[in-house]
């Protein structure tokens, strides 16, 4: 089996290429990732040992490209994380975010249909249902909640969703959906949240909190979000959208204090700062649907996903150092230039 992992050089795409990798060995991953500044193929270091592994450098919304490499692995399924991602970069500049999320992820659409690819998983967001009330903690977003974006990266994202339903009933095409609340976990580039406090922390730097820090997310350690992946994309109902989350709210204040605990560094650090402009207030996920047709379960929850996340940004300093000092882009350059 050969399976295509586009966007696998970012971080929930690289950890969900080493799930592959360990829990599937026979089969065969191919990630097709542009390395944008999110991008990072030293993620993928391990993984390039493995004879079952490919890296193709590379853009979904550059039609030819794409079409070329399905000629060359003819895949069974394609899972797609390749996007933008990061809010407040879609408030300063948003082209970008509909090019790659919405027109890349229709290019994907046309070229699993040409080669009648057997699953196209769509990696989702819970950002697609806009916010909750901070003081109603009885409201949960499911998967009958009506699509009402906030941001040009969750609008784009909405964008994409509807797209892959909508070639599913015309088409008649094998797609599912999954839509996660915030990851975080090994990998996670430094502009979000929990990366960017447990690596200023270190450093003793101000840590950023927006607004009074009360706006409430609910983290899934990324391992979860990625086995949650799986099972959808291999055993989930065609046409089907699941939500994925394991309540684990926090507000940002209590993240970020968390953070400050594990690192025995003061709370004097913290700096609350302008707060994000249609800043989501609160993002809870009811996952029953996942649990009860699939039987997922997360496995680890807040404190030890971050205690495993504050040690894992400890472990790895040249990783991310790497990427604060700008060096990390010049790797695929050095390593591939010339070949
Ligand atoms: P990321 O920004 O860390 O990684 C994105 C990857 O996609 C990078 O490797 C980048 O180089 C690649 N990419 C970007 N544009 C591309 C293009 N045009 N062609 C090919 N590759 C391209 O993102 P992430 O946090 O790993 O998120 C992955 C997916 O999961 C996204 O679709 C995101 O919307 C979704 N998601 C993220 C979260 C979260 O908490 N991070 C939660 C729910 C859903
Ligand atoms: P982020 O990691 O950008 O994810 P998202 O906006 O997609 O949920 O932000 C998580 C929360 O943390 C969000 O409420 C904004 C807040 N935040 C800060 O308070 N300070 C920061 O420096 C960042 C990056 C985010």
């Amino acid at each position: 089996m050969t399976m295509i992992v586009t966007g696998g050089a970012g971080f929930i795409g690289g950890n969900f290429v080493y799930y592959q990798l360990q829990n599937f060995p026979q089969d065969r991953v191919v990630c097709f990732d542009n390395l944008t500044y999110a991008g990072n193929l030293k993620t993928l270091d391990e993984a390039m040992k493995n004879d079952n592994f490919r890296f193709v450098k590379g853009n979904i919304a550059d039609r030819e490209a794409v079409f070329q490499l399905f000629e060359e692995e003819k895949p069974d399924i394609v899972v797609n994380f390749a996007a933008e991602s990061h809010v407040d970069r879609s408030i300063e500049d948003p082209g970008i975010f509909l090019t790659t999320n919405i027109m890349g992820t229709q290019v994907l659409m046309d070229v699993c249909r040409k080669y009648g690819v057997g699953r196209f998983h769509q990696v989702g967001t819970d950002e697609v249902y806009g916010d909750l009330p901070l003081d109603r903690p009885d409201l949960f977003f499911t998967e009958n909640t009506p699509i009402h974006t906030s941001s040009p990266y969750s609008a784009s994202k909405a964008a994409a969703d509807l797209l892959v339903l909508a070639y599913h009933r015309t088409f008649g095409m094998p797609v599912t959906i999954t839509r996660c609340s915030n990851n975080y976990g090994p990998f996670h580039f430094p502009e979000k949240l929990i990366p960017l406090m447990i690596t200023r922390a270190m450093g003793d730097e101000s840590l950023p909190v927006y607004g009074a820090g009360e706006n409430v997310r609910d983290w899934l350690y990324v391992e979860d979000h990625c086995s949650a992946i799986d099972l959808v994309a291999r055993k989930g109902r065609v046409g089907e959208v699941y939500n994925i989350g394991s309540h684990n709210e926090r507000t940002n204040l209590q993240v970020v204090k968390a953070i400050l605990a594990e690192l025995k560094k003061p709370e004097s650090l913290i700096c609350f700062v302008k707060d994000r402009p249609g800043h989501d207030r609160r993002y809870a996920i009811d996952s029953s649907k996942l649990q009860n047709e699939l039987g997922w379960q997360a496995k680890t929850d807040f404190d030890e996903g971050i205690r495993k996340t504050v040690r894992w940004y400890q472990d790895n300093q040249s990783w991310w150092r790497e990427i604060l000092q700008g060096s990390y882009r010049d790797y695929y350059t050095n390593m591939y230039g010339n070949r």
